[in-house]
C-alpha cells in the first residue's frame, strides 16, 4: 500500500485516540534535566517522571509523534536506513494496560489498519536471565493473535531489553516487531538478530517495570508501564516497498533538488553524499528551529549541530554543489514540516541565518586549513602525513580528517590514520576524565538536587523579570546537571554586576522565607489567566501542572520540585555570558543544602 509520512502519522494517532489515548505534543529535542544525554532520543524520554509514578495531567494512556535525534550512528548515515533525526510514533500505558493489550493494539494496528499480512510479521521476546524471567507470556499473546510460532524468536538482553535512555532510569524487557521481506533466510540460524536484511524492525514495545540504578542493578518500578516506539521514516519506506528511507515523500524532493544542483557523476558515491546532506540539513533545521533552539558552538548540543552542518558542507564540496543551496534545502524542510512542527516556521529566520553563519565560518576554516595543508605538503618527506600533523590540522584549525584524506589523495600522498586515531583517543581520554569529574559525587542524589535546582530555575526566571524590569523575558533554554543550573533567556545586553547581585540577593531572601512550592493541575486557559508562565506549546483545553512559589512565581512545568524554598540553601550565580545573539546565559549553583546526604 502506498502511504505518506503524513498519512502514517494520522493513522497512528487516530488509532490510539480510538483506544482512549490522549494525544500529546512532541516535546523539545533538548531534554530537560537529564545531564546524561544531549538530545531526546525516544518518545519515552520526556515522559520519564510519569513512568516513575508521577501523575500525568492527561491521564495514563498517551500517544504522540516525538522528534528524536540519535547521533551515535552518524557514520552509517547515507546507507539505506539510518538518519540522525527521525520521528518516533509512540503509545504509552502509565501503570494502566500491560503486555496483553499492548500486543493486541500493535497486532490490530499492523494487520487491520496498515493491512500487513500476519505471516509477514516476526516478533522477538526476552529470553530471560537472572534479572527477569523468560517472556513466554508475550510469546503466547502473539501466537494467540495469529503470529506463526516459527516467527517468534527468544533473544537475550543484548537484543530484547530497552533503556534507560541515559545512565539510570526506567527500562525493561521488550518485544520487537519485524516485517519479513521477500528474501530467503541467510542460514539455519537466521533471525531478527542477524543483519542479513530479511527482517526489518518496525516497532518496539517495551515493558517498563524496572529502574536501572547507578550500580547497574535493577529495582522494580512502582508501576508497570508500556512504552512503544515505531520509526516513522522506516515504516513508511517499508510499507511502500522502498529500498531506502531516502526514497520516502519527505526526502524525495530534497534528493532530487540536490541531484539537480550537483555536477557529480559517480553514481554510487554521489548517492551517499546526497543522502548525508539531506539528513544533516534536516537535523540541523530541527535543532536550530527547536522551541529550545540550539546554536552552533564548541560544546554539548551546539557542537553536534556544528559537526552536522560542517559535514553537510564537506559533502556538498564532494558533489560540487554550491553551499548556498544548503539553506534552500532548509527552506524546503521548513515548508514540509511546519504544519506539524510550527516552531520551524516561527524560527524560520533564525534557522536560515544561523545556518548561513556557520557555513561562512566553516568556509573560512577551510580556507585557512587548506593553506596549512599546502604548507604541510611542502615539508613532508616520503609522501606521508603523520598522525600528529593530521591531528593538529583537525584540532587547531578545525580541519576534518576526511578533508585531509581527500586532499591527500588528490595530491598523491597518504595519511597515517592509525596515528591520527591514537592522537585523537589520547585527547578524548583527557576530556572524558573531565566529564567524569563533572558528574562525580552528585548523580546518586540526582533527583533531589535536580528538583531543587529546578525550583531555583523558576525563581531565577521570575526574579530576572523583576530586577531587569522586563516582562518580555522568557526562558530560551534550561539544563540542569547534578552541580549547577543553566538558564538561557532573551535580553539584549550583558547584566551589570549590580544587577546580578540583586538577582542573587532577592532569590536568597525567598529561600530564607522558606516559601512552600505548591503544585496544582488546571486547564491551560486557567493557568494563563492566572498569569502562569511556561515554555510549553500546549494545546487548547489541555490540563497542565503549575508550580506556585508564594507571590513570587507561577510557572507551568512538569516538575519535580523542592517542597519549599528553604531546601535550596544558598543561591549563587557563577557565570553570566552571551549564549547567542540576543540570548544571555546564566549558570548558577545552590550551596549549603544537604544535597549529598539524602
Ligand atoms: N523507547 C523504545 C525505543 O526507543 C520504545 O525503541
Amino acid at each position: 500500500m502506498e502511504i505518506t509520512t503524513k498519512e502514517l502519522r494520522e493513522k497512528y494517532l487516530s488509532y490510539f485516540k480510538g483506544k482512549n489515548h490522549a494525544i500529546i505534543q512532541s516535546a523539545s529535542l533538548i531534554p530537560d534535566n537529564d545531564p546524561t544525554v544531549l538530545f531526546t532520543t525516544a518518545g519515552m524520554h520526556p515522559l520519564v517522571p510519569y513512568l516513575l509514578g508521577q501523575k500525568h495531567p492527561q491521564g495514563n494512556r498517551l500517544a504522540d509523534v516525538q522528534k528524536c535525534v540519535r547521533t551515535g550512528d552518524i557514520d552509517d548515515v547515507g546507507d539505506a536506513t539510518h538518519c540522525t533525526f527521525f520521528e518516533m510514533l509512540g503509545n504509552w500505558s502509565l501503570g494502566d494496560y500491560f503486555k496483553k493489550e499492548s500486543i493486541s493494539f500493535s497486532y490490530e494496528f499492523l494487520t487491520e489498519v496498515l493491512k500487513i499480512p500476519s505471516e509477514k510479521i516476526a516478533v522477538t521476546v526476552f529470553k530471560g536471565d537472572e534479572d527477569c524471567e523468560r517472556d513466554e507470556y508475550s510469546a503466547n499473546c502473539w501466537i494467540e493473535k495469529g503470529i506463526k510460532k516459527d516467527n517468534v524468536f527468544y533473544l537475550p538482553k543484548e537484543n530484547n531489553w530497552w533503556g534507560p535512555a541515559g545512565i539510570t532510569g526506567p527500562c525493561g524487557p521488550d518485544t520487537e516487531i519485524f516485517y519479513i521481506r521477500n528474501q530467503e533466510k541467510c542460514c539455519d540460524e537466521c533471525s531478527p538478530a542477524c543483519n542479513c536484511g530479511r527482517y526489518v524492525e518496525i516497532w518496539n514495545n517495551v515493558f517498563m517495570e524496572f529502574f536501572k540504578n547507578e550500580d547497574k542493578t535493577y529495582s522494580p518500578l512502582k508501576q508497570k508501564n508500556v512504552d512503544t516506539g515505531m520509526g516513522l521514516e522506516r515504516t513508511v519506506a517499508m510499507l511502500n516497498g522502498y529500498e531506502s528511507v531516502y526514497d520516502i515523500d519527505v526526502f524525495k524532493p530534497i534528493i532530487d533538488f540536490i541531484k539537480s544542483q550537483s555536477s557529480f557523476t559517480d553514481e554510487n558515491e554521489g548517492v551517499k553524499a546526497m543522502r548525508i546532506i539531506a539528513d544533516h540539513i534536516r537535523t540541523a533545521t530541527f535543532m536550530l528551529g527547536d522551541e529550545k533552539g540550539v546554536t552552533p558552538g564548541n560544546v554539548d548540543q551546539g557542537y553536534i549541530l556544528r559537526r552536522l552542518i560542517r559535514r553537510a558542507v564537506r559533502f556538498s564540496r564532494v558533489i560540487n554543489m554550491d553551499f548556498a543551496n544548503l539553506s534552500k534545502i532548509a527552506e524546503m524542510y521548513i515548508d514540509e514540516y511546519s504544519a506539524y512542527y510550527p516552531e520551524l516556521k516561527e524560527n524560520h529566520d533564525k534557522i536560515i541565518n544561523e545556518l548561513n553563519l556557520e557555513i561562512d565560518r566553516f568556509t573560512k576554516t577551510l580556507t585557512q586549513g587548506l593553506k596549512e595543508f599546502e604548507k604541510l605538503l611542502y615539508y613532508i618527506k616520503d609522501k606521508r602525513i603523520s598522525g600528529k600533523a593530521a591531528f593538529k590540522l583537525y584540532d587547531t584549525y578545525g580541519f576534518p580528517i576526511e578533508m585531509t584524506q581527500e586532499l591527500a589523495k588528490d595530491n598523491g600522498v597518504v595519511v597515517d590514520i592509525e596515528g591520527f586515531e591514537k592522537a585523537f583517543k589520547e585527547h578524548q581520554a583527557i576530556s572524558h576524565a573531565g566529564a567524569e569529574q563533572k558528574f562525580k559525587g552528585g548523580l546518586a542524589d540526582n533527583s533531589v538536587i535536580s528538583s531543587r535546582l529546578h525550583t531555583a530555575t523558576h525563581l531565577l526566571n521570575a526574579t530576572l523579570k523583576v530586577v531587569l524590569n522586563d516582562n518580555n523575558i522568557q526562558q530560551k533554554g534550561s539544563n540542569i546537571t547534578s552541580e549547577r543550573l543553566r538558564f538561557d533567556f532573551n535580553f539584549p545586553r550583558p547584566l551589570t554586576k549590580e544587577e546580578l547581585q540583586e538577582v542573587e540577593d532577592r532569590i536568597n531572601e525567598i529561600i530564607k522565607e522558606d516559601v512552600p512550592v505548591v503544585c496544582k493541575e488546571m486547564p491551560i486557559e486557567e493557568a494563563r489567566a492566572l498569569g502562569a508562565i511556561g515554555v510549553f506549546a500546549n494545546k487548547y483545553g489541555e490540563v497542565v501542572k503549575t508550580y506556585t512559589i508564594g507571590k513570587y512565581s507561577m510557572e507551568m512545568c512538569g516538575g519535580p520540585h523542592a517542597n519549599s524554598t528553604g531546601e535550596l540553601g544558598k543561591f549563587k550565580i557563577i557565570k553570566e555570558q552571551s549564549s547567542s545573539s540576543g540570548i544571555r546565559r546564566i549558570k548558577a549553583v545552590i550551596t549549603g543544602c544537604d544535597n549529598f546526604k539524602e
